[in-house]
């Protein structure tokens, strides 16, 4: 994957923030990938319109045409496989994916998610984390398996909760960290230093990780006890 650029695509149902950041990436040519296609299950989803702005191929897949989800998915993924990507990347796409649908793309496909997993999985994550009273909130880029924001975690974002944060607050402020996080782990992907061993563990260049890898200052850092090294390199 590393001799070419490796070929993406972005499902995303809402805003596009994260796709943003992603484009940005590559734009300063920090990012070797190329997105071949963004789909979405809404017509009026802004990542739609972002996608269109940069000159990236886009379609909408509504769910109410579709008997069930399964159909759905299995109709998704043909998109998907016919734009030649060889990544895909979840930026916001709010659906659950069938499980058998998803399989052939599982160890290829990851999803960024507003918590430190394996707290929170599912919605309402900043105010779930309030309402614990936690210190600390985060997000996490994940390989995407059959379980829900459930696959094996390979990075993370964390912040304090300060105090004053609302619900809104603590989102807009984690959401500049996501934007980082993400782009450093498709980096990673796109450097082919990253693969799913199945069935829960991530390895980097090679090596069996024990802990997701942690943002720092904009970089992915290595905190497994045995390695401590940043990622940043080529
Ligand atoms: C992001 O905060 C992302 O982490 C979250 O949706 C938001 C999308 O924002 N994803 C999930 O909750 C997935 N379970 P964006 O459209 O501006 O990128």
């Amino acid at each position: 994957m590393s001799a070419s650029r490796l070929s993406v695509a972005v499902l995303a149902s809402g805003r596009g923030s994260n796709l943003q950041a992603l484009i940005a990436a590559r734009d300063a040519g920090e990012l070797p990938v190329d997105f071949v296609v963004v789909g979405s299950d809404k017509a009026q989803a802004g990542a739609l319109q972002l996608a269109r702005d940069a000159g990236i191929p886009t379609f909408t897949l509504n769910p109410k045409d579709y008997p069930s989800r399964r159909d759905y998915d299995l109709a998704l993924f043909r998109r998907l496989d016919a734009s030649g990507a060889q990544v895909l990347v979840l930026a916001g796409f709010m659906r659950i994916i069938d499980g058998e649908a998803l399989k052939p793309w599982v160890g290829r496909m990851i999803n960024v998610h507003p918590s430190l997993l394996p707290k929170y999985r599912g919605l309402h994550t900043h105010r779930r984390a309030l309402e614990a009273g936690d210190a600390e909130h985060g997000a996490s880029v994940h390989y995407v398996t059959a379980e829900l924001d459930g696959g094996p975690v390979i990075a993370q974002a964390r912040i304090d909760i300060l105090p004053g944060d609302d619900e809104h607050v603590l989102a807009q402020r984690l959401l500049a960290f996501e934007h980082q996080l993400l782009p450093a782990v498709l980096r990673l992907i796109a450097q082919d230093r990253l693969a799913l061993l199945p069935p829960d563990r991530i390895a980097l260049d090679g090596q069996a990780q024990s802990e997701p890898l942690q943002l720092r200052n904009g970089v992915l850092v290595d905190l497994s006890p045995a390695r401590l090294s940043t990622t940043r390199s080529g």
